[in-house]
């Protein structure tokens, strides 16, 4: 008996610290207001049920477009330490993630993880070395660029879809969201929980444009008159079916005993095509607070120890690096910009930061930086900068000229609507101070001309390495 209960005991630490699974899902393109806990017209009972029982993370950043944004999952660097900081990849363009940072995966690899990925990559792909195949994944379902049709997996005139390397054919017909969850629970199904650590990495296609959803999905939203909200609604609930789908495997595969599962979306809302960030200002491609403040939320079964919360605490995509790698076991790099955030997500502690940077951008002549309660916008914020009100009412551009620095008080006016640079100018230089500290870190932006050499004539009509 003695000996039962020293052995139990001797085990017990070792079996209750083994690595966790995470799976971490990017939803594209999603909206603030386009959630069901954000907003009671949309219907995502499988993500709603989800964040409700687990942590919503209400201050949880990440920049305006979808390539930087990756970039900051995959590094824990700000993009503007690795010349992704202007824009988003396209597809004839020799920019990439460089091959010199150490991604997520290749880290939880060195920690025994097994590492999948199924969706879209958008970290460049014109040679073999950056993509993910070559960058931490044991295997890769998707697509290298940042958007393409949701059926064919074409983009000006390439095709773009790939198995590890091989290029390769869902079935005819299929939607993306089902093309997803499928691969994903076949890994779920082929990966024993018990013999191994899993990193999921789930960046979804769904809810970019192009606007396309099967029809049940649309049919949910009859009420709604404008079809572009319509059809976008229509796919937010797909990818809540594909989430529900997958967690489902996860638990009847017995995963959930021992995971983390991370929900984010990559930018704020397109409201130019049918996204919602109200009441924020602003969408995404902006330094408002609608193109940067993402959906955001973690679940876990065993793994937090608050739940069932608004969490409020200031957390940045560059974090997700760190806290999962210690997460994992392992030990980020000294000097990275993120920092781990587990004690905030798992028990509600205080962040571990009171700065971040939205983003500096010399291509774009514009900055922003947010210390404590406070966000200095430098330059133009972009070109979306209202409030932009649910369809059928659809932004227009408007280049509304702003003065040179904008300061708002995120905490007492979250929506932006008063700008009090006036009034506090020692807050001004105090933050356009440290704009300018990070700005002497930052690496030029890598956003070359379109190469020609990239045309999917030379590759068989496939997108593809090969051209750089
Ligand atoms: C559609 O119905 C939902 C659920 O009943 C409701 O919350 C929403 O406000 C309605 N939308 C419109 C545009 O009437
Ligand atoms: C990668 O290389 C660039 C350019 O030489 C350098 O600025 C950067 O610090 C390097 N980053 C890492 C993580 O090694
Ligand atoms: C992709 O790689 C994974 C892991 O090595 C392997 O299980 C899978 O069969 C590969 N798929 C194809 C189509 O080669
Ligand atoms: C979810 O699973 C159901 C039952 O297998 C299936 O009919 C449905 O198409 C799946 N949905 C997605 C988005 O994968
Ligand atoms: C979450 O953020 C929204 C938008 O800024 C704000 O309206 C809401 O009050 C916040 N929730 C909490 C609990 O602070």
């Amino acid at each position: 008996m003695l000996f039962v209960t020293l052995t139990l005991l001797t085990l017990l630490p070792y079996v209750t610290c083994k690595p966790p699974h995470i799976i971490f899902i990017v939803a594209d393109d999603l909206g603030w207001n386009d959630v069901g806990w954000h907003n009671d017209a949309m219907y995502t009972p499988n993500l709603d049920k989800l964040a409700s029982n687990g942590v919503i993370l209400n201050s949880s950043y990440v920049q305006p477009v979808c390539s930087p944004s990756r970039n900051c999952f995959m590094t824990g660097y700000y993009p503007f330490h690795t010349g992704l900081q202007h824009s988003a990849i396209i597809p004839e363009q020799a920019a990439y993630l460089p091959s010199n940072f150490t991604t997520l995966p290749q880290k939880l690899k060195e920690l025994g993880y097994v590492t999948h990925m199924v969706g879209k990559w958008h970290l460049g792909f014109c040679n073999w070395k950056f993509t993910p195949t070559y960058r931490g994944f044991d295997s890769f379902m998707g697509y290298y660029n940042g958007a393409e049709d949701y059926y064919e997996h074409t983009i000006v005139g390439g095709y773009d879809f790939r198995f590890n390397t091989t290029v390769f054919h869902p079935s005819k017909g299929e939607y993306s969201a089902h093309t997803i969850a499928s691969r994903a629970i076949d890994v779920i199904n082929a990966v024993d929980p018990d013999a191994q650590p899993m990193y999921l990495y789930l960046p979804f296609q769904s809810v970019h444009e192009p606007l396309e959803v099967p029809e049940s999905f649309e049919r949910i939203y009859a009420n709604i008159s404008t079809k572009s909200r319509r059809t976008y609604c229509g796919m937010i609930s797909a990818l809540d079916e594909a989430v529900g789908n997958i967690t489902s495997a996860l638990r009847s595969r017995g995963f959930m005993n021992n995971a983390l599962l991370v929900f984010t979306t990559d930018n704020g809302g397109p409201s130019y095509t049918a996204a919602n960030n109200l009441p924020l200002r602003g969408a995404k491609t902006t330094l408002w607070e609608g193109g940067t403040k993402g959906v955001a939320f973690v679940y876990s079964d065993t793994l937090l120890k608050k739940t069932k919360y608004t969490n409020t605490e200031m957390m940045h995509a560059v974090d997700w690096f760190p806290t999962l790698l210690t997460l994992a076991g392992g030990k980020p790099d000294a000097g990275m910009d993120g920092v781990n955030q587990w004690a905030t997500v798992s028990n509600g502690a205080p962040s571990a930061r009171t700065e971040f940077v939205y983003n500096i951008d010399e291509i774009d002549k514009n900055a922003a930086i947010r210390v404590g309660q406070y966000k200095l916008i430098e330059g133009s914020p972009g070109a979306f900068n209202g409030w932009t009100p649910l369809p059928p009412m659809l932004e227009t551009v408007v280049n509304e000229m702003f003065p040179p620095y904008q300061l708002f008080d995120i905490d007492a006016d979250p929506t932006e609507h008063f700008d009090i640079a006036d009034q506090h100018p020692d807050v001004v230089k105090r933050l356009q101070d440290r704009i300018n500290f990070h700005r002497t870190t930052a690496v030029p932006a890598n956003y070359p001309l379109p190469d020609p050499a990239s045309n999917p004539k030379h590759f068989g009509g496939n997108w593809s390495p090969g051209w750089c």
